[in-house]
């Protein structure tokens, strides 16, 4: 099987484009390619965390990856409209991750919205040496102490301990965004281009209820 099969698990759900899936009373997510513009049902979100993509590289993998037979100009392309839609919610508290290429620009963008950006020094895949940052946008002061942590846990960190109503993520992917916000029986709403990747996120909440398909 191809890696990017994600175990097949796809097969189990009828993930349709442009269409939002219910997960219990809990998750809404769509499979979506965000610079088609934002669902509607996006806009329930207070607190957004998105992991995009991080350069043109990345970006067009992920196109391969989702077996799409078109591909995007340029990752400006891409992050204006990752941005528009974050301008278009506006929750009250927005992390965006990204590498040291794009570092400036997802900075910049993120002044365009709100009043207080900072941005914290991360880990990923729990390597000391793989260094991300996480860009934060508030309309209130606020400072988080994620330095050095690993994204993952800032993500597990941040779904148990910030009130938040519904949180967003533009990006699912296999969904660590929904399923940290399901086991903490909080809100979520998403979209991700790849059905195959967003039915691991479905998969695995299955899988924590026991229910088997
Ligand atoms: C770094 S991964 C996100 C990982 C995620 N945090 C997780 O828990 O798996 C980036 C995701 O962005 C998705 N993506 C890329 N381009 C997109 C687009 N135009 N619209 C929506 N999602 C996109 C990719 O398919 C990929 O799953």
């Amino acid at each position: 099987m191809a890696n990017w099969e994600y175990g097949g698990v796809y097969k189990k759900y009828n993930l349709v484009e442009d269409e939002i899936f219910n997960i219990d009373e809990l998750g809404k997510v769509m499979v979506h390619d965000l610079t088609k513009g934002l669902p509607e049902f996006m806009k329930e979100a207070d607190i957004l965390f998105v992991d995009p993509p991080w350069n043109k590289g990345n970006l067009s993998t992920f196109y391969t990856k989702a077996d799409k037979d078109y591909r995007l100009d340029s990752f400006e392309f891409f992050y204006t409209h990752l941005f528009n839609s974050i301008k278009e919610i506006h929750p009250k508290l927005c992390f965006v991750e990204i590498g040291k290429e794009n570092l400036h620009n997802f900075i910049i963008e993120m002044k365009k919205i709100y009043k207080y950006v900072t941005f914290y020094n991360t880990i990923y895949y729990h390597k000391k040496n793989s260094l991300c940052y996480v860009v934060q946008g508030s309309d209130k002061r606020i400072k988080y102490d994620f330095d050095y942590m690993d994204e993952e846990d800032a993500i597990e960190w941040i779904c148990s301990n910030i009130e938040y109503k519904c949180i967003g993520d533009l990006c699912m992917g296999r969904g660590l965004v929904g399923y940290n916000s399901y086991i903490n029986n909080k809100k979520f709403v998403g979209t991700e281009l790849n059905h195959k990747r967003l039915a691991v996120l479905v998969d695995k909440i299955n899988n924590f209820k026991g229910v088997t398909i």
